[in-house]
């Protein structure tokens, strides 16, 4: 016979289980709706550097769903029609999403940027073509800082709740029911806070030119954040760079960045990533390792127009005598730093980084297998490859030159103001178009009286005769 006290023992332990088996199943449904990560893998390594995950969804990325239907919902906060192609990126026909943005599930689909959403160019021969894609190539078109201030927008405006969102996400996706309840209660409201936080992390920006289409701030969001420095009113405002064809770089020892604060290839990568968004945790390390290798053999475009051979032969030799020392691969100065008194270009990038910030980046991720030892203080721009080069519009570390034929004309006659992110090529000057209505109506004003817009220094070549400045310019084309 059981006592008494062996019953209530016993119905006890039954409800703690019930209770337990209850709060475990709780657990499991809200791990399995907000945290499970379901990997994603593309075969080709090109579709993987335009669509695979670096790992920026679960710290910056927003919900897909969500990100998706922002446009549709606040239309009036971009700046043209077309949705996320107003803000430069580019679309390929029946993907779900532009060039550079992942889609990956944890828990729900939620979105994240990737390399080629700023290492990617696209070029037009004539305002109604189709763009060519270049992959490895700068973006002069994609404008990081409208679109944080775009959803910093549709996040500080009181529509942004679930009622609204949730009924144009019926229009493109069947949430079910507990989705639904999910969305309203927790996805939703955390993203609108998780907006809002991040944009405050970037208050500083707002006292600061814009960066424009094509160039951000690549090292200040995270040198006041991760790296723990002191605000400071610095402005590292730089132009995208090409990552094509590394292997010789690699082999010839190039430092890396405008002003070679890396010397690692695989620590720049890397870097990359954790200033896009990724965590220490949340990197995809094996993912960025493909990356690399799919850079490592990627070959620089061909100039897809003509040339003329007879021409670029005589500008070859104006490169050998005037350019090479600095820009031919295997000679003596090519990937160094140049001493910034030396090339006297605007110094504002260079003076942004600093030894402690250099200090704290080596010191950042001590506790993982992967590590960063690499990072320096230098005094000076890298004499970058010029591989690609007629892709790479606008041209040095600030962007501050729309073309190859300005470049080689004298500080005090190089534009002053011109337009950049119009992706029409201008094949006389060798760039894109940036001046005319249409440059004008959908690019961005380029003021070189800014602070750290300026385009001075890099005087060589300005003293040729103007047809030497020709042949050179053919000769360019070619590399
Ligand atoms: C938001 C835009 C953006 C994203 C995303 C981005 N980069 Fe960059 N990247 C830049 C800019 C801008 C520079 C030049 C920064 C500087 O030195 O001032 C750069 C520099 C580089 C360089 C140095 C090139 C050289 O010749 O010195 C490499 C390599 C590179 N990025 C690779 C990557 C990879 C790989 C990823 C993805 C993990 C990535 N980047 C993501 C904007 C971006
Ligand atoms: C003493 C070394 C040196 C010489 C000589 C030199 N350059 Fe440069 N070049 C540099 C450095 C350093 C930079 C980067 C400067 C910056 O961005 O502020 C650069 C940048 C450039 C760029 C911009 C690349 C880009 O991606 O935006 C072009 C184009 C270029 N040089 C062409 C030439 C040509 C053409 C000649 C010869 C007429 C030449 N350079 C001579 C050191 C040199």
């Amino acid at each position: 016979m059981e006592t008494i006290k062996e019953k209530i023992r016993k119905t006890i332990t039954i409800i703690l289980l019930i209770i337990t088996l209850l709060i475990g199943g709780i657990g499991y449904i809200a791990w399995y709706n907000l945290f499970r990560e379901v990997p994603i893998y593309y075969e080709s390594p090109e579709e993987h550097f335009k669509y695979g995950s670096i790992g920026t969804e679960q710290n910056e990325g927003l919900p897909y769903w969500i990100w998706l239907v922002l446009p549709r919902l606040f239309p009036e906060k971009l700046p043209a029609p077309g949705g996320y192609t107003s803000l430069g990126f580019t679309w390929e026909e029946g993907k779900e999403t532009p060039i550079g943005i992942s889609k990956k599930t944890i828990g729900f689909p939620r979105q994240g940027i990737t390399c080629a959403v700023c290492h990617s160019v696209t070029i037009r021969e004539k305002p109604q073509d189709k763009p060519m894609i270049f992959l490895g190539g700068p973006s002069s078109k994609f404008d990081s800082q409208s679109y944080l201030r775009f959803l910093a927008a549709c996040a500080n405006d009181p529509r942004f709740t679930a009622d609204y969102i949730l009924d144009a996400i019926k229009y493109v996706y069947n949430l079910s029911w507990l989705d639904k309840l999910l969305y309203r209660y927790v996805i939703i409201p955390q993203t609108k806070k998780g907006i809002l936080r991040q944009v405050a992390g970037f208050a500083w920006m707002d006292s600061r030119p814009d960066w424009g289409p094509g160039r951000i701030s690549p090292f200040n969001p995270g040198k006041f954040r991760y790296l723990e420095q002191p605000l400071d009113d610095t402005v590292d405002n730089s132009d995208m760079m090409s990552i094509w064809n590394q292997k010789i770089k690699v082999e010839s020892g190039f430092a890396y960045h405008w002003d070679g604060l890396e010397t690692s290839l695989t620590e720049t990568i890397q870097t990359g990533a954790i200033g896009d968004g990724a965590t220490p945790k949340s990197i995809d390390i094996e993912g960025l390792k493909r990356v690399e290798d799919f850079i490592m053999e990627l070959p620089p475009p061909k100039y897809p127009f003509a040339i003329n051979p007879e021409l670029a032969a005589i500008g070859s030799k104006i490169f050998d005598n005037n350019c090479a020392t600095c820009h031919a691969f295997g000679r003596e100065k090519t990937g160094t730093v140049i001493p910034i008194e030396e090339i006297a270009t605007d110094r504002h990038r260079l003076d942004m980084w600093t030894q402690a910030a250099a200090d704290s980046y080596n010191q950042y991720a001590e506790d993982y297998e992967w590590d960063f030892d690499y990072l320096r203080k230098t005094n000076g721009y890298v004499a970058v490859s010029l591989d690609g080069l007629w892709a790479r519009a606008p041209y040095l570390h600030n962007g501050s030159i729309p073309t190859l034929k300005d470049l080689l004309e004298k500080p005090e006659n190089r534009p002053q103001v011109f337009y950049r992110g119009y992706d029409v090529y201008d094949r006389e000057k060798v760039g894109f178009v940036s001046e005319g209505v249409e440059a004008q109506k959908i690019g961005f004003q380029y003021d070189t009286s800014l602070i750290a817009n300026g385009n001075q220094g890099h005087i060589y070549g300005t003293d040729l005769a103007a047809e030497d400045k020709e042949a050179l310019i053919e000769y360019l084309k070619t590399l």
